[in-house]
């Protein structure tokens, strides 16, 4: 599948509207640690689409293509029935929206739990057919072989530990993890052996704020935060939580917008001009030439 084409008509939504820049790399990612969190954090949102990544890319480092795709837009009850088909033709849109940001992109449920073979073929999939620069996988020590095979055959892996939504039935739901001693200690030694087996970043979600801060402190990527701690390498957030187009969201995230407010608003203005056709007005509009 082709990820760059552009349609050649001044109409076309389909343009880029950013100016094509220099994309960032996975290296200059993993050089963004610095000594004790003295680096300059790094700023990552998700998007599925190519006008939200076009819109994300100039203040981003990092765009993840979440398998919370799953919810935000197919409306489905968690992130398990998400698919690699759903996954390649996101991810394909997000990188033809964005010219900047190093697009991630996650490895959905059931497609590289079995054995490191079955994660290269589903990662080598996203690779070719999204022009991506990385995936993401959940899970810590039984996950680090996996990592490892993966990118030391040229695919750069971004872990994600603590509360792993793909994980929900066993975790028991999306309470915060690293409340009792044994699991503070569980969820260090995953993100150690993730880190170790090479990953070049790690997103550390829904952990306790001082365990956030010593897996920040001890692993050699950085650590990417979300409901995590501000001294983590770098914060990301769901998109459209951030933006408050949904009534209900999780505890650490702040709303930056009322989205859902503004859509609201405008839509209630369309409707109301198309029942008193005061729209479409004379400028939109095609009349006879005189
Ligand atoms: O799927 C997702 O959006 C994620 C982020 C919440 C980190 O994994």
């Amino acid at each position: 599948m082709s990820t760059t084409f552009t349609i050649d008509t001044a109409t076309s939504r389909a343009n880029p509207t950013p100016a094509p820049m220099k994309r960032l790399t996975v290296p200059a990612i993993r050089k963004r640690k610095g000594a004790n969190g003295s680096g300059e954090p790094l700023v990552m949102l998700t998007a599925y689409t190519v006008r939200m990544a076009q819109l994300l890319d100039p203040h981003c480092d990092i765009l993840l293509v979440g398998d919370s795709l799953g919810q935000v837009i197919y409306g489905l009850p968690s992130t398990l029935p998400v698919t690699l088909d759903m996954m390649c033709a996101h991810g394909a849109a997000v990188v033809r929206g964005s010219y900047h940001s190093v697009v991630v992109i996650d490895m959905p449920f059931g497609s590289y739990e079995a054995s490191p073979e079955a994660a290269f073929a589903s990662a080598a999939r996203i690779m070719s057919e999204t022009g991506a620069a990385a995936v993401k996988l959940e899970g810590g020590v039984a996950m680090a072989p996996t990592v490892a095979f993966l990118s030391e055959r040229g695919i750069p892996v971004m872990g994600h530990v603590g509360l792993t939504p793909q994980a929900v039935n066993a975790l028991g739901g999306y309470g915060a993890r690293g409340r009792s001693e044994a699991e503070h200690a569980k969820i260090l030694a995953d993100a150690r052996a993730i880190a170790d087996a090479g990953a070049f970043a790690i997103v550390a979600e829904g952990i306790l704020e001082p365990l956030a801060r010593t897996i920040t402190a001890e692993v050699a990527c950085p650590v990417i935060g979300i409901g995590a701690s501000a001294q983590c390498d770098g914060q990301v957030l769901v998109t459209e939580d951030m933006l408050g187009l949904f009534e209900r969201t999780p505890r650490f995230v702040k709303t930056f917008d009322d989205m859902a407010g503004r859509i609201s608003a405008a839509v209630e203005t369309y409707a109301r001009d198309v029942r008193s056709r005061t729209f479409p007005g004379v400028d939109q509009t095609y009349l006879p030439k005189d």
